[in-house]
C-alpha cells in the first residue's frame, strides 16, 4: 500500500515509522523544513528500538523502513505523489481551520478512490469529511504516542462514512498489529474525553502550588498504575499540542474544565515545550533520566504574579 502523510511532527513521524516498518511506501510533507529533515534520523532510531523491543530477528528492518520513505519540501510535488496513494493521512496541528483549509485544497486533487484519514485527537470528523469532499471515504484513525509502541488506535467514523471505509481502516491497522477500537464522534472521542480534563486539572493543581511535578507523577504511577504520570505524558504529547487540544475541546464543549490553565500558555511562550525542546514539566538534558522541574516560578500566589504574566 502507499500512504501520503502531511505533518511530520510528533505523531506524523510515528505513523511514518509504523507504515514503513510494515512494508508500506510512505510519501510525506511538512511546511517546516527542519521538522521534515528530522524524519529519517527519527525513523532510523525508532525502528531500531522496535527491533529490540519486539525482539524481531530482522536487523535490516530499519534500513528497509528508511528506503520506503520519500520526503517532499515542495507541496505540489507531495500532492503529485499523493495522487498515486491509497490513503491520505493528515497529522498537522490540532486546529480545525488549518486542517479544513488543507483538505479543501489537496483532497479534491486526488483520485476518488483515495481514503482520507485524520489523526486528530479531538475534532469532529463530519466537518473534516465535508471539507475533504469525500465523506464516505473519510475516517479518524487516532493513534497514540509513540505509534509503533502503542497498540490502540481510536477509529471514529462520521455520519456519512461507508462501512467499507471502516472495514478497510480496521484491516490495514490489524495487519500492522494495531488494536483498533470504535469511538464516538464527540469532542475528544473516548480517550481524550476522559484524559484531557484530568491532565488539565493536574496542571491547575500545579499552578496553584498544591502539588509538585514529582509527587503528582509518583502518585499516579504508584497508585493508579499510570505508566508515566500526567506531567511526563504531557511532555511527550508536547505542551503546545496540549494547549491546542484543550482550546479546541473547550470551544467544542463549553466545559470550563477543558479551558487551558494559564501555565500551559506561559510554558509555550517560554519554550518549555516538553521532550522536543529538552525542557517541559521535566528537564530532559539526560533523556534516560529526566528530572522533574521545580515549578515555584510558575505558581500563582498573588494578583501581582498574575499581572506579571501580562508583561
Ligand atoms: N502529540 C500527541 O501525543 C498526539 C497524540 C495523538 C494525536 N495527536 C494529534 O496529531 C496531530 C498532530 O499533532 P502532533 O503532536 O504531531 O503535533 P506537532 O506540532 O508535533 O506536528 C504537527 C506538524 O504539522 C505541521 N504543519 C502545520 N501546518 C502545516 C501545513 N500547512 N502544511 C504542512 N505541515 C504543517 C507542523 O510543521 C508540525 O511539524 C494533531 O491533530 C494532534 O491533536 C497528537
Amino acid at each position: 500500500m502507499k500512504v501520503a502523510i502531511i505533518g511530520t511532527g510528533v505523531m506524523g513521524r510515528g505513523w511514518i515509522t509504523q507504515f514503513a516498518m510494515f512494508g508500506h511506501e510512505v510519501h510525506c510533507h511538512d511546511s517546516n523544513k527542519k521538522i521534515l529533515d528530522g524524519v529519517k534520523p527519527f525513523v532510523a532510531k525508532l525502528a531500531s528500538k522496535a527491533v529490540k523491543k519486539f525482539a524481531l530477528e530482522d536487523p535490516e528492518l530499519p534500513d528497509r523502513a528508511l528506503a520506503a520513505i520519500h520526503t517532499y519540501e515542495d507541496r505540489g510535488a507531495f500532492v503529485d505523489a499523493a495522487k498515486g496513494c491509497d490513503v491520505f493521512l493528515e497529522v498537522v496541528f490540532e486546529d480545525m481551520n488549518l486542517k479544513c483549509n488543507l483538505l479543501r485544497e489537496i483532497v479534491p486533487q486526488l483520485p476518488e478512490n483515495v481514503y482520507f484519514w485524520s489523526n486528530t485527537s479531538s475534532l469532529d470528523i463530519d466537518v473534516m469529511a465535508e471539507a475533504s469532499g469525500r465523506p464516505a471515504r473519510s475516517i479518524i484513525t487516532h493513534g497514540m504516542n509513540p505509534v509503533p509502541f502503542m497498540a490502540g488506535v481510536e477509529v471514529v467514523p462520521g455520519t456519512k462514512t461507508s462501512p467499507e471505509t471502516v472495514g478497510f481502516a480496521r484491516d490495514v491497522l490489524l495487519e500492522m498489529k494495531k488494536l483498533p477500537f470504535l469511538a464516538p464522534n464527540i469532542p475528544g472521542f473516548w480517550v481524550n474525553r476522559l484524559l484531557v480534563p484530568q491532565m488539565l486539572d493536574a496542571m491547575r493543581f500545579l499552578e496553584t502550588g498544591q502539588i509538585t511535578v514529582e509527587d503528582g507523577d509518583v502518585g499516579l504511577r504508584t497508585s493508579l498504575g499510570h505508566p508515566q504520570g500526567t506531567f511526563k505524558l504531557a511532555d511527550f504529547i508536547s505542551v503546545p499540542t496540549m494547549l491546542r487540544v484543550a482550546l479546541e475541546m473547550f470551544q467544542n464543549t463549553n466545559d470550563p474544565r477543558m479551558y487551558p490553565p494559564a501555565i500551559l500558555a506561559r510554558m509555550v511562550k517560554n519554550g518549555d515545550h516538553g521532550t522536543m525542546t529538552g525542557k517541559g514539566f521535566y528537564d530532559w538534558s539526560d533523556p534516560r533520566n529526566p528530572k522533574p522541574r521545580d515549578f515555584g516560578a510558575y505558581v500563582v500566589k498573588s494578583a501581582d504574579d498574575l499581572l506579571d504574566m501580562l508583561k
